[in-house]
């Protein structure tokens, strides 16, 4: 073992058995000790899901990458395994970026990561190179292969960057082969998807362009995650630069799902939808997994590049956490996202079920908890004008709120958590369009500690956000102005 992974597997035992339990979201996954970022190398590997992510031990703030390593049976409860791979080699001496992993026949498992190094040009300026290498291991330690890295620049297409070629997602085909996407920049300055294949998982060659953003979306495309999904292929990206536009995207780092059919010429993706990924303020670099039985299940960063500055209360000694695993589907050409069905065996006794009239304010007594699991269906009431506006507090007491505003006549839904207890000037709102359905709305918030995720109408949408929140402001009020029916199912989450 080198003396690089040696170190952070010391540090990280040591300072993360530091950390107590309930100083960290009770079921979703944060680093084991410092920062994280995205998820990495989501896989079920004998008889267990592994997640890694992105991962410097050391400090609360991204630094050399290395690569955590967790596992799960019910992707709830984790148990961290030791920093699987760290910035050891040449090839990978400034970070090992993103990547992902499969079992191999053979029973191994088979990482493909981006390795950067710093190279000196003949014009004297010293610049990040990426590479992209392979490691096997056992579920325990890892080995990088004696042959990185597998995929150079001279791999690229003509114009491709060698500066910016980076996140392999891999797959095994059917007929035993493998395939990767990769994202790119080409000569345009934007981002495009490059395919790459592979006999064995070792020897890789070019496959063609899978798609090309043109300057579209945002200009380099980050973490590219591709597969088959209810009939559809759906290629998920995380595009940096983004411009805003309407309510769909937002500008800074956001995400993209491109939904549609693969040219049987070309191997090119054709577009029949595109749509965010999440419509809240913590969401990047998701990657997804199949499950052995059937289902495609995606995790992401629950934090955004751009959105930094707002950092978790200097007493936690880790920062960045992932998005609740969410069951994917395709229903009429979008993408639908519900929490993995195995939160429910987490619910503790329901705390109220039952329907309610709202007309004003109504704070929830019997509701409450930072750990909590609350659908709210509401419904216009009969006979009486459609309501103006609705609105839901959470994590509320007297001095701090975070908000769902919805407005049933622009079918406008708002995500507000300015009053969470933040000392920083970052983006705190954001606003999505949901379907208009002439005033029902169908709300399932899910609240672990220092996040808020938001499912509309049962799964049409999500909305995610970190909060930091004083974990006391645990109280539940909904708003209304103008009559409704509110039919309320809350329970609390014991893991
Ligand atoms: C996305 C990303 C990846 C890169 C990694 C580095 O968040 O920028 O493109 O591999 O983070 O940590």
């Amino acid at each position: 073992m080198s003396e690089t992974l040696h170190k952070a597997h010391t540090y990280e035992a040591i300072h993360g058995g530091q950390i107590p339990p309930h100083q960290r979201p009770a079921f979703h996954l944060t680093p084991y000790v410092g920062w994280m970022n995205d998820p990495n190398g989501f896989s079920f590997y004998q008889g267990e899901y592994h997640l890694f992510y992105q991962y410097y031990p050391y400090d609360t703030n991204w630094g050399p990458m290395h690569w955590g390593h967790a596992v799960s049976r019910d992707l709830l409860h984790w148990t961290f395994r030791p920093v699987a791979l760290a910035p050891d080699t040449d090839y990978d001496s400034v970070g090992c970026f993103s990547g992902s992993a499969l079992e191999l026949p053979d029973g191994r498992h088979l990482i493909m990561y981006t390795g950067v190094h710093r190279e000196t040009d003949a014009d004297g300026v010293t610049r990040d190179i990426q590479t992209q290498c392979l490691a096997v291991g056992d579920g325990m330690n890892y080995e990088k292969y004696p042959h990185n890295p597998v995929l150079t620049e001279k791999d690229l297409p003509q114009g491709g960057s060698r500066f910016d070629f980076r996140d392999p997602k891999l797959w095994q085909e059917k007929d035993g082969t493998y395939r990767c996407v990769i994202g790119n920049r080409p000569a345009d300055g934007s981002g495009s998807i490059l395919r790459f294949r592979s006999e064995d998982g070792f020897h890789w060659q070019a496959d063609g362009i899978l798609a090309e953003n043109q300057n579209q979306y945002g200009k380099m495309w980050e973490c590219p995650d591709y597969f088959s999904l209810d009939g559809k292929q759906v290629l998920m990206v995380s595009p940096q630069d983004m411009l805003s536009s309407g309510l769909e995207f937002h500008h800074g780092n956001g995400t993209l799902c491109l939904i549609g059919h693969e040219d049987p010429d070309g191997g090119q993706l054709c577009r029949e939808q595109v749509q965010a990924i999440d419509y809240g303020l913590d969401f990047y670099a998701p990657q997804t997994v199949l499950a052995p039985d059937g289902r495609r299940i995606m995790v992401a960063w629950m934090q955004n590049w751009d959105g930094l500055g707002e950092r978790s209360p200097e007493h936690l000694a880790w920062f960045g956490q992932m998005t609740l695993p969410r069951e994917l589907t395709v229903q009429d050409g979008r993408l639908f996202q519900r929490p993995i069905r195995e939160l429910d065996g987490l619910r503790g006794p329901c705390q109220f079920c039952g329907s309610l009239h709202v007309d004003g304010e109504l704070p929830l007594e019997q509701v409450h908890g930072r750990t909590l699991d609350l659908t709210l269906s509401f419904a216009p009431q009969p006979g009486a004008p459609l309501y103006q506006s609705l609105s839901v507090d959470v994590a509320c007491d007297q001095m701090y709120r975070t908000t769902l505003r919805y407005d049933p006549n622009t079918s406008v839904l708002t995500l507000d958590r300015s009053h969470s207890g933040t000392r920083r000037d970052v983006a705190h709102v954001r606003s999505c369009k949901v379907r208009d359905q002439g005033g029902p709305l169908k709300l399932r918030l899910i609240l672990d500690r220092y996040s808020l995720e938001v499912f509309v109408n049962d799964g049409e949408q999500a909305l995610s956000c970190t909060l930091y929140t004083p974990a006391e402001a645990d109280g539940v009020c909904i708003r209304t102005q103008g009559v409704l029916s509110a039919h309320v199912e809350a329970y609390p989450l014991l893991p």
